[in-house]
């Protein structure tokens, strides 16, 4: 039976672990550590998973090792187990942003195989992307436990080049965050309009479900979709037209194109 360890108990490696065993995958063969006990203990509470606070005792209990610790902790996790287990068979799979798979090889001892991801933060409802990237010594085996690992928590993308994980980190790992911005946006201005806290929110959040959902259900191109509710002369046009004015899309290429130099810039500096 494969067993995995999760390095790390915080809001990445917990939404993975809660969406395994809530897809079928043995509690017993999971083990998390963490140095506080919070953490690990409340996934053990409400998951019957083990937990322990020894980093080295979690990956020689396992066939996997899920690294979800901070970026600049990666390198020094990985020398530590390497130093003292035999890594050989085990394959290791990074979470952390900003983490190339050269600089944990040479963190671990002998030749590993390491899978890079960049999951998002929807992870945590099972509503998720994860971009991943096999090293060359990883075995379709392994690949196939990391797709199931991640396709628990969302959508998974196999990526061919290293490269495109910095570009899905522009797409989908800080995504959320643009969505949430032009939501930010909209609801100010309901409140300027004079709707209530509240109400601004609700009538925000709702307009953006629903706009989802509809991207979802449908198969048309979303420039259809919002052609389709786009009536010539109406208000959406002219709204529309003084988004276009304004340069939204060039504002987007600008800001996908920062997020994309930020994420090679961390992978170089290990930040
Ligand atoms: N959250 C996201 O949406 C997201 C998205 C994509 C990628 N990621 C990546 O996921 C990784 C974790 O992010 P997060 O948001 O889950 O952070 P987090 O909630 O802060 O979790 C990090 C956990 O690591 C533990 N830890 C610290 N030092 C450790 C060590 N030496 N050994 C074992 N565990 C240790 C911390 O424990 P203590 O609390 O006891 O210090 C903490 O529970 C990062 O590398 C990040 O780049 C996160």
């Amino acid at each position: 039976m494969t067993k995995i360890a999760f390095i790390g108990a915080g809001n990445m490696n917990g939404a993975i672990i809660s969406g395994l065993v809530k897809t079928g995958f043995s509690a017993k063969d999971i083990m998390v550590s963490n140095p506080s006990p919070e953490k690990r203990l409340a996934l053990k509470e409400q998951l019957g998973i083990l937990e322990t606070d020894n980093n080295i005792a979690a990956a020689n209990f396992a066939d996997f090792i899920v690294l979800g610790v901070k970026p600049h902790l990666i390198t020094s996790v990985c020398q530590k187990i390497s130093e003292t287990i035999n890594i050989s068979n085990k394959c290791f799979i990074s979470v952390a942003a900003g983490c190339t798979v050269a600089q944990m090889q040479n963190a671990l001892v002998n030749p590993c195989a390491i899978i890079r991801t960049m999951p998002n933060t929807p992870s945590q409802l099972g509503l998720g992307v994860t971009g991943l990237y096999a090293a060359e010594k990883v075995s379709d085996q392994q690949k196939q436990v990391a797709d199931a690992l991640m396709s628990s928590v969302g959508i998974v993308k196999w990526l061919t080049t290293e490269d495109e994980i910095d570009q899905i980190t522009a797409i989908s790992g800080s995504g959320p965050a643009y969505f949430f911005l032009f939501m930010e946006a909209m609801e100010k201005q309901a409140l300027a309009f004079g709707f209530t806290e509240k109400e601004s929110r609700e009538l925000v959040q709702q307009t953006a479900l629903g706009a989802t959902q509809m991207v979802a259900n449908n198969d048309i191109p979303i420039s259809e979709l919002r052609a389709n509710v786009t009536s010539k002369g109406g208000t959406t046009n002219a709204a529309i037209n003084s988004f276009i004015d304004d340069g939204l899309e060039q504002i987007v290429t600008n800001a996908m194109n920062s997020a994309l130099h930020r994420a090679k810039e961390m992978a170089q500096n290990n930040v």
